[in-house]
């Protein structure tokens, strides 16, 4: 689905090329690209969302006259693929939420920067808002959280924070959709809502998680997440200080369904690994973690847990006639982008499918982000402890139930 809205995106874009560029050219204007014509579309489609006036991103590139002092740093970042943010490696998916940009429009970015960042004839495309902040993508919701506020020191430390929500519902709840509004997007870096352990107040089960730029989830049709009555939620806080003291009031809005709207449960199953014992200075620690499946099941989307020393993460399956099929690879994981790569198309596996999730970590000094290579790491709930956690979202699936198919070797094109 992706794909076609970018190849519909290219198509309008380059409309306006084809009337000055010599017959037969299509596509982005690869040689002689410029701002209004190749890249502010690019930046708009891809870039824009976080960096904008009070969003997280460092600097807004919105115009012309924004941009064009970063030209060489966008090159530099789009070139090396740490801009945007998206870890997950080609060949896999294809992801519904994919906001990567394929080699002609990392082409033209470079050129572009190479021939001087001109801007070129004629009007600047206008960046246009896609929502309003304050409002809720799906109209009102049937419950709304509004977190303390929370004050976050200008400088210092990154800070983490749990916080128990108790819903008081009297009755089970089958939520449809999550929202999460970041109450000052600047110092919020990301927030995930865990359902808690029963009658305990640790982190069990994944609900929803936003980081800068991410769109509100809502589940597969007719697929809901299951909050038990009396089961209690946490709240899990990053904020990253950006200079200036600032004070958070995030909300969560939920979306319930109907139980018998609700035809099958959306189940986030976590393939862990809690025995994982890092040395210190170590720079490829290895460990895995994997769990069979008890039903035919549609995988929906995968979500890499790991801590600062998290390296890479994959996932493959272990099918009951012995094939085996790649299913994401994660070689560049960043601990920031909590990111949930949900598949345009799920990937049905029968029963008796063993997912595999193997993982490396890199405690040594040469990993910028390690917080201590003196110490041995264990897994922990603190961000300075690690974690093996490879989140699977899946609903059961029915005989009749298609998907991408299960024997497919293809999907990694590896
Ligand atoms: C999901 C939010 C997000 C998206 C989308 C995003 N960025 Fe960023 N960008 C950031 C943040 C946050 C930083 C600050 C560094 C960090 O935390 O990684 C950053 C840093 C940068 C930097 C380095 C700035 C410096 O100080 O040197 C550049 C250049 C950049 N982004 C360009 C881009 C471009 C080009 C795109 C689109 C192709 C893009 N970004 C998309 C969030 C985003």
């Amino acid at each position: 689905m992706h794909q076609t809205t970018r190849l519909i995106r290219l198509a309008a874009s380059s409309v306006a090329v084809l009337l000055l560029a010599p017959p037969g050219a299509v596509g982005l204007n690869v040689a002689q690209p410029t701002f209004v014509e190749d890249v502010a579309p690019i930046l708009h489609a891809n870039c824009v969302s976080c960096h904008q006036p009070d969003e997280i991103g460092p600097m807004s590139l919105r115009t012309y006259r924004e941009v064009r002092p970063w030209a060489r740093s966008i090159a530099r970042a789009v070139e090396n693929r740490d801009m945007p943010p998206w870890d997950a490696d080609p060949g896999y998916g294809p992801w519904l939420n994919d906001i990567s940009l394929n080699d002609d429009e990392i082409a033209a970015i470079t050129r572009w920067a190479a021939n001087g960042a001109p801007r070129g004839e004629g009007d600047e495309p206008v960046y246009e808002q896609p929502e309003a902040a304050g409002e809720w993508t799906f109209g009102e919701p049937d419950w709304v959280f509004e977190f303390d506020p929370w004050e976050v020191a200008p400088e210092g430390p990154d800070e983490f924070r749990d916080v128990l929500i108790t819903t008081g519902f009297e009755e089970d709840r089958w939520i449809r959709a999550i929202e999460v509004q970041p109450g000052d997007r600047k110092v919020l870096h990301h927030f995930i809502l865990w359902r808690a352990a029963e009658g305990a107040s640790y982190q069990e089960s994944w609900m929803a998680a936003w980081t800068a730029g991410a769109k509100p989830y809502r589940f597969p049709a007719g697929s809901a997440r299951l909050l038990q009555k009396g089961r209690k939620m946490i709240g899990d806080f990053h904020y990253h200080p950006r200079g200036e003291a600032a004070t958070d009031t995030t909300r969560i809005g939920l979306w319930f369904a109907e139980p018998e709207e609700v035809a099958k449960e959306l189940v986030t199953l976590p393939i862990w690994n809690a025995g994982i014992n890092i040395p210190a200075g170590d720079p490829n620690y290895e460990a895995e973690a994997s769990r069979v499946l008890e039903e035919d099941v549609l995988l929906h989307a995968f979500t890499p847990h790991m801590h600062y020393r998290g390296k890479t993460m994959f996932f493959s399956a272990e099918l009951p006639d012995g094939s085996t099929r790649d299913l994401l690879g994660v070689s560049r994981y960043d601990f920031n982008w909590q990111t949930t790569y949900q598949l345009s198309e799920p990937i049905r596996l029968p029963a008796g499918t063993r997912v595999r999730v193997k993982a490396s970590f890199d405690n040594s000094a040469g990993n910028p982000s390690n917080p201590d290579p003196t110490v041995d790491v264990k897994w922990g709930l603190e961000s300075t402890d690690e974690m093996l956690n490879g989140l699977v979202d899946y609903v059961a699936a029915d005989s009749d139930d298609s998907g991408q198919a299960a024997d497919s070797t293809g999907a990694s094109g590896r």
